[in-house]
Parts: C-alpha cells; structure tokens; sequence
C-alpha cells in the first residue's frame, strides 16, 4: 500500500489537509510555529512522520524541527487523550501539596506525566501556574479548572469524565 493512502485506497484525508497547511504558509517568514500549532490541532500531537513532511516541505532539518518542538511546552510529541489533565506545579499550588494532587492521579489513572491512558480516555501534563492560585492545588481538564483538590475531590473528578466518556463511546 502506497505511503498517504488508507485500506480502501483513498488519500489519507490528514495528510492532505496536512499539505495545504503548509502550503498556506509555506513562503512566510517564521513558518514553522504556525504550521506546527495546526498541524498539532489536526493530529492532536506531533508524530515523527509529520515532523517528516514538515521537514522535507520547509527545507529545515528534523533535528531543529525536533528542537523547536520540546523547547515550547504547548507541543507534545505524544497523543493526548480525550480529556487532557494538566496539574499545575506553580509555587502556590506546589507549596499547597501539587505533588500530591500528581502522585493521587497517577495512581488512579495508572499512567506518568506525558502519558496516555490504554483506552485513551486521559492523559496527564503538568503546567506552569494557571491564575487561579486562590483555589491551589490547582488542575485543569480540557481547559476546565478543578481547585481546593483533595483525593475525594481528584476520585469524584474523575469518576465523572470515566462516565462522560463511556457515554460519549455508545
Ligand atoms: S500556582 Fe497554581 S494556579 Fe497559580
């Protein structure tokens, strides 16, 4: 089966929107950032075969494609999962006991930071402070902020996304 074509033989439909993309920006100075943020929104992450095809289009090598990468803390090498759990390790929550609010969800979800759940329901990230120090410890899931979190609170949380998601996978 030819590279860009799924089992039935159609283009693959990411790749192609992938290629217009950067065709958008191709010839604009500074191209790579914006490229990657869409790219990024298209997959969810930034697979090596994209970080490819970025390569080869703009000319840059991978390595500095690579290095652009894991320099800004907004792309992730990795597939996040349905509901993206960032707990923020900012000094007020850190002081009001973040590590705690990490190790509970590890735990619970049985996965570390940067990693995806099997059934790829959550993924966890840790954040810088998020603005809402009053509430520390602090998480956020898809953007939503959780505060004054506890393990009850942090199995409660949880519990209610597992419920979400499952309905939202009938
Ligand atoms: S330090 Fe966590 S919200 Fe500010």
């Amino acid at each position: 089966m030819d590279k860009g074509t799924c089992c039935c033989g159609c283009i693959d439909e990411k790749e192609q929107m992938l290629e217009s993309i950067m065709q958008k920006h191709k010839n604009r100075k500074g191209a790579l950032i914006p490229i990657l943020h869409e790219a990024q929104e298209l997959y969810g992450y930034l697979p090596l075969k994209v970080q490819r095809k970025i390569s080869e289009s703009l000319d840059i090598p991978l390595s500095e494609i690579y290095g652009v990468i894991t320099f800004y803390a907004q792309f992730s090498l990795k597939p996040k999962g349905v509901y993206n759990i960032q707990v923020c390790m900012g000094t007020a929550c850190y002081v009001r006991g973040a590590s705690l609010v990490l190790e509970k969800l590890q735990e619970r979800l049985g996965i570390h930071i940067g990693e995806c759940t099997e059934d790829g329901l959550f993924s966890l990230e840790v954040c810088r402070c998020v603005g809402a120090c009053g509430l520390a410890p602090v998480m956020m899931i898809n953007g939503e902020v959780y505060g004054t979190l506890n393990p009850e609170k942090i199995e409660k949380i949880i519990e209610k996304y597992e419920k979400q998601g499952k309905v939202q996978v009938k």
